[in-house]
């Protein structure tokens, strides 16, 4: 196995801040494409923009790297005001979504390309270049016209280009986006492993949930120029505040609730088709908003029980509507005795047992400890 020697990082909040932003506001003319951002992202740390095409993620990134004009309020880099510094002299550097590289340049003309303003002999710029290229996976490779790079070689020439002028901060606008879905993956990979390597803050712009989880220390969501959310990959996933964010990260299904009691931490619900139950405070994250309540749940929480199989789990009867089969899992859309729609459960398959059909009676079993309570 490839190991990175790295020393273990410290616990996010523990370390100094890299990039604040303070009740920031950005105008396109009368558009509001940015609405009061408040955050803090940390040194070292690799944080993900996440949101739907539209919501502001390229400008906020934008506005770190100094290419956009904010309207009001702060950024703030290393500590020091944004305000008047040009981009040209901040200590940011960007990898775009196309690969702007110079197609008739050299794999290592390029990288070294931002290194053309810097002191120092053309011996010791050539091993910087040979140092980035091995970072990226591309030892070997500075003779090569750039132009007959595949997409993900390219990704990985503008990824060097960016670091051989150690910036703190690297900003990624999107750049797996025009990969296929195995380079994709295998890029993703690459980039964390890449970013505890050279320990430099990395902030991503990308719209897949997915690759968000998978590669971030914690993950802003973004709808309409505003953070949603903002915390760690399981919190998003276990702990969304609203039923926009749970509906954004992964599948999320949802049953009409109604709140019974509330005291000490812990909250009484009546929840339609599993009855009453009770929860911890910490299940309802979300602002308190009044009008109807509902209570969500992830697939993979609940799980279908074969006959003659028992639970310490309060369960719930139900008929299977949909089986979709995809391999190592079937999705079954399943109807709850007294339910409205049916819930989604996601079932491992396991050697042995059978793939259940439509129209079976089935038995559900859940636990009030993986409810959400939105309200
Ligand atoms: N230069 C611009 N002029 C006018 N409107 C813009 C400009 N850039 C972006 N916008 C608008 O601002 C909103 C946010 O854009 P953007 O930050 O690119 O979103 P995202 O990266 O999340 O897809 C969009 O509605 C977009 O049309
Ligand atoms: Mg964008």
């Amino acid at each position: 196995m490839n190991t990175v020697p790295h020393a273990a990082p410290a616990p996010i909040a523990s370390r100094p801040t890299m990039i604040e932003f303070r009740d920031v506001h950005k105008y396109y003319g009368d558009y509001h494409a940015l609405r009061g951002i408040n955050a803090t992202i940390k040194a070292g740390e690799f944080f993900s923009l996440l949101g739907p095409s539209g919501c502001g993620k390229t400008t906020l990134l934008r506005t770190i790297a100094g290419f956009e004009d904010i309207s009001s309020g702060a950024v703030l880099i290393d500590g020091k005001h944004m305000a008047d510094v040009p981009a040209n002299v901040r200590p940011t550097n960007m990898v775009f979504q196309s690969y702007a590289i110079f197609p008739h340049l050299t794999v290592e003309q390029n990288v070294g390309f931002g290194l053309r303003r810097e002191g120092g002999t053309s011996a010791e710029k050539a091993r910087r270049v040979e140092e980035a290229l091995e970072m990226v996976g591309l030892k070997g490779y500075g003779k090569r016209a750039a132009h007959a790079l595949s997409g993900g070689q390219r990704q990985r020439v503008a990824l060097a280009r960016a670091l051989i002028l150690k910036p703190k901060v690297l900003l990624l606008d999107e750049p797996l986006s025009a990969l296929d879905k195995k380079m994709r993956e295998q890029m993703q990979v690459e980039l964390i492993r890449l970013q505890r390597q050279v320990g430099i803050t990395f902030i991503l712009v990308t719209h897949d949930q997915e690759e968000a989880l998978v590669m971030s220390d914690r993950i802003a969501v973004m709808f309409e120029g505003q953070i949603a959310q903002l915390a760690d990959p399981e919190t998003l996933y276990r702990r969304p505040n609203s039923r926009q964010v749970a509906n954004f990260i992964g599948v999320m299904n949802f049953l009409p609730a109604r709140v019974l009691t509330e005291a000490a931490g812990r909250i009484a619900i009546d929840v339609q088709g599993l009855g009453q139950t009770e929860i911890d405070a910490t299940q309802a994250p979300g602002a308190i908003t009044g009008g109807e309540t509902s209570v969500g749940f992830r697939p993979e929480t609940l799980t279908m029980l074969y006959e003659g199989q028992t639970t310490t789990e309060r369960e719930t009867p139900g008929t299977i509507e949909e089986v979709v089969y995809y391999g190592d899992m079937t999705y079954y859309d399943v109807r709850l005795d007294g339910v409205d729609s049916p819930v989604r459960i996601s079932m491992r398959n396991v050697f042995g047992r059978p793939v259940l059909d439509i129209g079976t009676r089935t038995r559900v079993a859940w636990s009030a400890g993986a409810l959400v309570l939105f309200r």
